[in-house]
């Protein structure tokens, strides 16, 4: 089976999987075993808190994967800590012409010019409403603007997104930083990301105060650089805006499309490092790019990442991935004696920051 998804079409390919996973949804005890994360436990030290929210584990399944919330239950029982639906617009999209998701397995990298075609927010909705059960594992929702819309209108969109999704997601995601979405980058404009993060984390106070709840944590998805000044303008903003948290990073920008996997590891990596000292390890960072192997993973960690997520390491070495990661960061703790993750996070970041 792998080998025919191997060889599909690449967007073919991943209907497929999602399609398969969502017929087995109802056998969580099979998904698990499948998957190997039944034989795996408990991580006792693997626990991460963010806000009022706690993660059985740090490992999460990056956003553009199940972009329309079609399979959260059955990805949970494959032993994800957490999932990022979406990218979720107000109405569906339809995206670029396919095709559009390109894979080179023996380089270990993609590239996507999806653009974010999704069946939009009440869809997406009604799907993460019918989603009973999925156990420890946390769910959040990856919020963008429509493509037609200019970069003015993100903020009253992803506020609208928020109110419509606010009781049926547990954390939200801003996506800033798609290269295959016109209008919806604002890296280069750091006043207009900064006055806008700040107003979408004051909103969220209101809407969870008016709705009587805690207010939702809230991070941005930003694109991959290894610019020091454009990492220290980066951290003023977030720093000014009181998000809480920020996933590093977003794909490379290319002519063809944005570049994920093996190529984008050593910049994410770095990113992430530079970052992390720039925020004086003040908000959490979730690394994502190039983490294909449990050290990478660990890596990303002593990096400065509080937790991590994968995509093209989930395609193309499949959901036993998730268990190697864990077990390998609960060795690499008891090597150094540490009994929690926090403890570990950005212990390295001086050395890879000058990688
Ligand atoms: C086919 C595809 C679709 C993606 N769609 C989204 C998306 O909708 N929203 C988003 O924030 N990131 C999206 N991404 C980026 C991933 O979430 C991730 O940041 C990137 O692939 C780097 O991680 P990796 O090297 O583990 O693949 C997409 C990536 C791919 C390959």
């Amino acid at each position: 089976m792998a080998a025919l998804l191997a060889r599909m079409d690449a967007e073919r390919a991943h209907e497929w999987a999602l399609n398969g996973l969502n017929a087995l949804q109802s056998y969580p005890r099979t998904l698990r075993i499948l998957s190997g994360a039944g034989a795996l436990g408990q991580w006792t030290h693997l626990k991460v808190r963010i806000g009022d929210l706690e993660f059985a584990n740090p490992v999460g399944l990056a956003a553009g994967w199940d972009k329309n919330a079609v399979a959260p239950g059955a990805l949970a029982s494959l032993g994800f800590g957490f999932l990022e639906m979406g990218t979720v617009t107000l109405w569906p999209e339809a995206g670029n012409a396919r095709p559009r998701i390109f894979r080179g397995r023996r380089g270990q990298w993609m590239i996507n010019r999806v653009g974010f075609a999704n069946d939009g927010a009440w869809v997406v909705r009604e799907r993460l409403q019918r989603l009973q059960n999925s156990g420890s594992c946390v769910v959040g929702v990856s919020l963008g603007k429509m493509r037609t819309s200019g970069s003015d209108q993100l903020l009253s969109e992803v506020m609208k997104l928020l109110e419509m999704l606010y009781l049926d997601a547990a954390f939200f995601s801003v996506n800033v930083s798609s290269p295959n979405t016109p209008k919806g980058f604002l890296m280069g404009r750091p006043d207009f990301l900064a006055a806008t993060l700040k107003e979408l984390v004051q909103e969220n106070r209101s809407l969870a105060h008016r709705l009587g709840r805690l207010p939702k944590p809230i991070f941005v998805k930003v694109a991959p650089t290894v610019n020091w000044d454009h990492i220290r303008d980066m951290a003023a903003s977030l720093r000014t805006s009181e998000i809480n948290g920020v996933i590093v990073s977003n794909t490379l920008a290319t002519p063809e499309g944005g570049l994920s996997g093996l190529p984008l590891r050593a910049v994410s990596k770095s990113m992430t490092a530079r970052l992390y000292l720039e925020l004086d390890g003040k908000i959490p960072i979730i690394g994502v790019g190039g983490i294909l192997t449990p050290q990478d993973a660990w890596e990303r960690i002593l990096a400065g990442a509080s937790m991590i997520q994968i995509f093209s390491g989930f395609v193309f070495k499949g959901a036993g991935l998730i268990g190697k990661i864990c077990s390998h960061i609960e060795r690499k703790l008891a090597l150094l004696g540490l009994d929690r993750l926090e403890q570990a996070c950005g212990m390295k970041a001086k050395d890879y920051a000058l990688e």
